[in-house]
Formats: structure tokens, sequence, C-alpha cells
């Protein structure tokens, strides 16, 4: 009785933040049963956004024992079909898991970011309510990332994640690149599902892979062509950070912050495709200045060069390149950065990831594609899908959502456009079997992976 397919899915989000994430269910037979999130301010616009949502706002390791009971008394008897956490991804280590692991163990790396211990108290909300299917979504290096486990024991988080979850659920973990499913950006994530139910096991097994065939493709192979800035805000009207009157348009969110004198001199001569950091004269005209670079230093790390002249070496005209003055002397020296500050987006490619320092010029491949300004909240907002969706940023309470707050929230979000391709694919399986889904017989090779990450672990592979 309890796992017989029903019309519409019930869904838990856990560290839901704003929602950005859980609006891949809006255009689908989903309902988000219960909200958990840290942040007030967050969870305000969540619920202004979701007021059928149970929001429960405040610390998962304390919450975790109501989100089981508030869940239940909304299943009313019924089985959760969907569980999606997101958890924070500021303490995953881009180091390699090995290497990661010999350094704990031999003392030279003691510390370990409590933020990433945030899988255990989601772990037992999985225990006690047995979702059909889990997704967890998190950057790359979470398969690097090592835990202390509630036994004390130092535990690769994916390890511990099936180690918990036990035989009833098998499942996977595969990097995404979202511009393949028609994200307008790149943004590559790590997408964990761990499944117990019947149509999702099968499946994995005929496919060897719970992860939807991308949509779309950056070198073509039959696909649509990854979708690129241009396609998505070259009609938006034109803005200048130069002065308030051009940096603000007649839509309350095409507005971008203004840029000072000295950065406003950098950007305006940056040309398409190009960094400030490169910049030539504009005194003489000579363009062979040599370009900023990146050296790797005796330790193996890499370093902006030192070499990098900030006056041009034909007429000695200060070049406009990051620069810092010395208040006392007058004196400039070259900003200490990377070739990727100060850097313009391509036109024809999808943007950068968008941070939650979209609105720093100096912050990386920030820059409109041609004109003097970094992107507007609005085409953040476009570029980042939320616009393909019905969301407004107001609060439950009220009060003024301020565009610090927006851009965090998008910063720490994934698109929903791309998430949506995963969620539509599962609830299909979820409510039809999965034959429903079995266009055609095709295998996890054809995904175009930089690695199954849990190849060792997915016991069906
Ligand atoms: C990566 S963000 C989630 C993004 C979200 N899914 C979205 O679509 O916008 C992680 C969230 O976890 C929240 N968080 C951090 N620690 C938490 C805790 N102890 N309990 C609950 N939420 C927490 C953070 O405040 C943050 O909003």
């Amino acid at each position: 009785m309890l796992d017989q397919p029903r019309m519409t899915l019930n869904a838990i989000s856990l560290f839901s933040s704003a929602g950005i994430g859980d609006l891949a269910f809006q255009r689908l037979p989903v309902r988000v049963l219960v909200s958990c999130e840290l942040l007030e301010d967050r969870h305000q616009v969540y619920q202004a956004n979701f007021p059928d949502t149970h929001a429960l706002t405040g610390d998962i390791w304390k919450l975790w024992p109501q989100i089981v009971s508030e869940t239940h008394a909304r299943l009313d008897g019924g089985a959760l079909d969907i569980l999606f956490a997101t958890p924070p991804c500021q303490g995953m280590s881009k180091n390699g898991r090995g290497k990661l692991l010999q350094a704990v163990r031999n003392g030279s790396k003691p510390a370990l970011d409590v933020r990433n211990r945030l899988i255990i108290p989601t772990l037992k909300v999985a225990q006690s309510l047995k979702p059909r299917l889990i997704v967890l979504e998190n950057v790359p290096e979470m398969e690097n990332t090592l835990i202390m486990s509630e036994g004390g024991r130092l535990v690769p988080i994916l390890d511990l994640v099936r180690e918990e979850l036990g035989p009833e659920y098998d499942g996977e973990a595969r990097v995404v690149e979202f511009a393949d499913y028609g994200v307008p950006q790149r943004r590559q994530r790590l997408i964990t599902v761990f499944t117990r139910d019947a149509a999702m096991l099968s499946l994995f097994k005929r496919r060897r892979s719970l992860h939807p065939r991308p949509t779309h493709s950056q070198n073509g192979g039959g696909k649509p062509p990854w979708v690129t800035v241009r396609d998505v805000i070259s009609h938006m009207p034109p803005l200048d950070a130069g002065s308030p009157d051009t940096a603000r348009g007649d839509d309350a969110l095409h507005f971008v912050p203004l840029l000072d004198e000295d950065k406003y001199f950098w950007v305006r001569h940056t040309p398409p495709e190009k960094g400030a950091f490169d910049n030539q004269c504009v005194a003489c005209g000579h363009d062979k200045n040599p370009c900023h670079g990146n050296f790797r230093d005796e330790g193996g790390i890499n370093r902006a060069s030192r070499e990098t002249p900030l006056h041009c070496l034909k007429c000695g005209t200060l070049l406009p390149r990051p620069w810092v003055r010395n208040k006392e002397t007058g004196a400039h020296r070259l900003m200490r950065g990377y070739t990727s500050a100060y850097k313009r987006m391509s036109w024809d490619l999808p943007a950068s990831a968008l941070t939650t320092n979209l609105a720093y010029a100096c912050s990386d491949n920030k820059l409109h594609p041609e004109q003097h300004r970094v992107l507007s909240l609005r085409e953040a907002l476009m570029l980042h899908t939320i616009t393909d969706f019905e969301y407004r940023f107001e609060r439950a309470d009220g009060k003024k959502v301020t565009s610090g707050l927006i851009y965090e929230i998008i910063g720490e979000s994934i698109p929903p456009r791309g998430l949506e391709v995963f969620f539509r694919e599962w609830t299909d399986v979820l409510r039809g079997g999965a034959d429903v889904v079995m266009k055609g017989d095709w295998a996890a090779s054809d995904l175009p992976l930089f690695h199954n990450s849990m190849a060792q672990l997915a016991k069906s592979a």
C-alpha cells in the first residue's frame, strides 16, 4: 500500500535556503511537505514562495526529529517519495581523497570542517523516513571530503552515505555540468542519487546510470548547442557603471553597482573576451606589452606573475591595468590577482558560474561581454534561469529583501532549469516505472562525464 504509484509525489527539502533549487518541482507533480533552513532571512523568502510547505527554521542538528515528525504528520500514513538535500559546500576540500586521508591520519591536517558533518542529521532523517529517492547536491569536491562519523571514524562522506542507508538502497554520484542541461551558465555539481524504489533500481540496472541524458552539448553530437550569454541577455537595455544616470534601467532589478574612477578606467579599456590585467597602452597605442600570467611556485602552488608591467614598455604611461596606489608616495603597483579577475564573459559561451560575488568586477569572469559593468541583477536571474519560474523576491514577514540577500541566494543555489531535467525524469519513473524513460537503450558510457565518482561504490554497475 505504501509505495503505490500516486499522481502527486511528496518531497521534503533540507538546507532549502530561499527555495531556488525547489523551483525544479514547480512544474512537476511534486509537493514539498517540509523544508528546513538555518537562516531566517533566506527562509522568509522561501516561505513567501512556498506558502503550503511547513517551514522549520533553525539548525538541522536540533530540528531533525521535528522534520521527521512533521513529515509523518503530513504524509498521513503514505510514503515519502523524495528527500532533496543541498548541504553547504564551504567546507569541502579540493584535495584528492587519498592525499587528504593520509594527511589527516599522519596528523599534518588535523582540522575537519564541522559543516561537512551536516550529512549526519540528513542521514538520520533519511533512515527515519525511508524516502523512495534521496538526492544530494553539492560541489564536486564532496567526493574527496572526509568526515568524523558519530562513532569517531574518519570516513569519506559518500562511503558513509552508502553505509548508513544500508543494502536496501543503491545509487551513484556523478559530476554534472549544468550547461549540458540547457543552463546558460557553467556550473559543475556532484549529484548523488540513492533509491530503494523498484522502478528506479530497475532503471539503474538496465541503464547503469540514474542520471538523465544531457539535453545540450558543447560540441554538437546531434544535440542543441550550449545556451550562451548572447542567447539570453543580448536584448537587455545597455547600462554603464560610470555614472548613476546610466547604471540603472527602467526595470527595478536591471541595475549595476557603480565603479569608482580607477576601476571604471580599467574596465572601459578592457576589450571583449579579455581581462583588464592584459590591457594595452591608451596613450601611444602600443599593444605588445606582456600579458599577465600565472606560474607554479616551488611548492606547486599557482601564483600570479610578478613580472607583468604596469607601465607601457614603449612610452612609460600607466597602463589601464588593476593597480594599487601608495597613499603616501602616490606610486602605483600592479594589484595582486589572477588573469580571471576583471575579466569579461564571452558572448558565445554560457556565463561563468554566478557566485555570491557576482556584483564585484574584481571577482572571476564577472564583467559584461562588452559593456563597462558587471551583470545586472535581472540578467543574473535570467542566466541562473530563475526567470523561467514564478518566483518573487519577497519575504513572508513583509520586510524588504536586500540586494545583498538576493546575491547570496543566487550564488549559493543551482540553476533550477537544469535540476528540473533531473527531477522530471525521476518523477516520471517514480510515477510510471522505468520503461517511461528507457527510450532507446543507452548506457552510462553515453554520458559526457568527468567521471563517475562512485564507480567503486555502485553495486549495480
Ligand atoms: C548550498 S545552500 C542551499 C541552496 C538551496 N538548496 C537553494 O536552492 O537555494 C546551503 C544552505 O544550508 C543552510 N545551512 C547551513 N547550516 C545549516 C544547519 N545547521 N541547519 C540547516 N541549514 C543549514 C545554509 O544557510 C544555506 O542556505
